[in-house]
Formats: C-alpha cells, sequence, structure tokens
C-alpha cells in the first residue's frame, strides 16, 4: 500500500553538475545544478535562475562548461551551491581550484573535476513554468582515470556524485546490474 506525499519536485537519481562560465572581465564563476538533463544528441537543458551570478555570465558570453562533480570533490561541489559570486567576490579562488579557458568555447573548464561538457549557449527557453538554458555540446572532455578500456566513461571510474531531493543528500553510484536495451528483451518473445 502506498503512502501519498503530497508534491513532491523530485525524481531520483539527480546530477550534480558545476556549471561554469567567465564574466565579462574573464573571472570564472561556478555554480551546483541537479536539475539538468540531456535533451537532444548535442544539447544539454539546465534549468537554472535568471538572477544566479552564472547564469548572467553565460547569458553575456554565449559559452559555458558543464562538469560531473565527483565524490573526491564533494565539499566544493557543495559549496558552489551555497554562495553565490553575486555577494562573494572570491567565490571560485577561495576553493583553490583551477580553471583553465576551454579550446572550444569562451568558458572556463574546471582542472579537478574528471570529466567535463564544453558548450555553446544555443536556446533560453522561458515559460510560464520554467526558465532554462540550452547548451550545444560541441565537446566533451575526461581524465583518462575515468575511462574504461573500450574509450568511454566508466561510471564505476567517476564516482560521479548523486543528488537526492527528497532528503538533500549526496550519494554515489553502486554496482552495474544490467544492460540497457537489453535487461527487458526477453518479454519481446512472448
Ligand atoms: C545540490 C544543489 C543543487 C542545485 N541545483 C540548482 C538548479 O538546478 N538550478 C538552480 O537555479 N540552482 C540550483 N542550486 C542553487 C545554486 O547552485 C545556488 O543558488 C548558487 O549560489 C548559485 O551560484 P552563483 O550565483 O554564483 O551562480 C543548487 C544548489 C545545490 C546545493
Amino acid at each position: 500500500m502506498k503512502k501519498n506525499l503530497g508534491v513532491v519536485p523530485a525524481v531520483y537519481p539527480m546530477p550534480v553538475l558545476m556549471v561554469a562560465a567567465y564574466d565579462e572581465n574573464g573571472k570564472p564563476n561556478v555554480m551546483n545544478a541537479a536539475w539538468g538533463m540531456i535533451c537532444g544528441m548535442d544539447r544539454i537543458a539546465l534549468f537554472i535562475d535568471e538572477d544566479h551570478k552564472t547564469t548572467q555570465n553565460l547569458l553575456k558570453t554565449k559559452a559555458f562548461t558543464v562538469a560531473i562533480a565527483d565524490k573526491d570533490h564533494m565539499d566544493v561541489a557543495d559549496f558552489f551551491g551555497i554562495a553565490t559570486g553575486n555577494k562573494m567576490e572570491d567565490k571560485f579562488e577561495r576553493t583553490g581550484y583551477h580553471a583553465v579557458k576551454s579550446s572550444f568555447v569562451n568558458a572556463p573548464v574546471v582542472e579537478e573535476f574528471p570529466l567535463v561538457m564544453e558548450c555553446e549557449l544555443a536556446e533560453v527557453a522561458s515559460t510560464d513554468s520554467f526558465y532554462a538554458i540550452v547548451g550545444k555540446i560541441v565537446n566533451v572532455a575526461a581524465e583518462e582515470s575515468v575511462l574504461s578500456e573500450n574509450g568511454k566513461v566508466d561510471p564505476l571510474k567517476l564516482n560521479a556524485l548523486i543528488f537526492d531531493q527528497f532528503q538533500h543528500g549526496y550519494y554515489v553510484t553502486g554496482e552495474q546490474v544490467g544492460k540497457a536495451w537489453n535487461a527487458g528483451a526477453g518479454l519481446m518473445k512472448k
């Protein structure tokens, strides 16, 4: 028997995305975003508040990067979601992290995070219900340490943080329990 919980705006898992952009003077700022997902073969949508410093930055530069936060960098990833560059001048600098300019877009790549998407601002979508930024992914870069032998990202090596909006926890990926487009294949034969 299920218990009704009322309106709970959460799905699980949610990602822990590090959205980074330069301001007009080339100063990097990074924010934490869990409300984001792939929305096309080379597109990512982020539901981020228009007032955030990062949002204002990327609207000006028309570019941003999206890194996947991992377990080893949880404290800084969370800090990027607590502090705002609108009020804290040295938000990025105080972490001691390093940003280098992407070779593909005018946006910072945070060196400490192992996997990053480099994006051009493709679209801004605003309705009564949501405000979304859509990025065109022009490159993805990954540390060798998170790749499998086949050259693809290995989730078990990535140790990506997972956000739980029910209780505000951070989790990490467990074991692989099956293969997609395969686990249900037996039922196709009936
Ligand atoms: C776990 C977590 C997830 C978050 N997800 C989002 C999100 O999806 N969209 C959003 O607008 N803000 C989100 N935030 C809040 C922003 O990261 C926060 O307001 C931050 O201070 C904005 O930084 P900035 O003003 O320097 O860009 C999240 C914060 C945390 C801790």
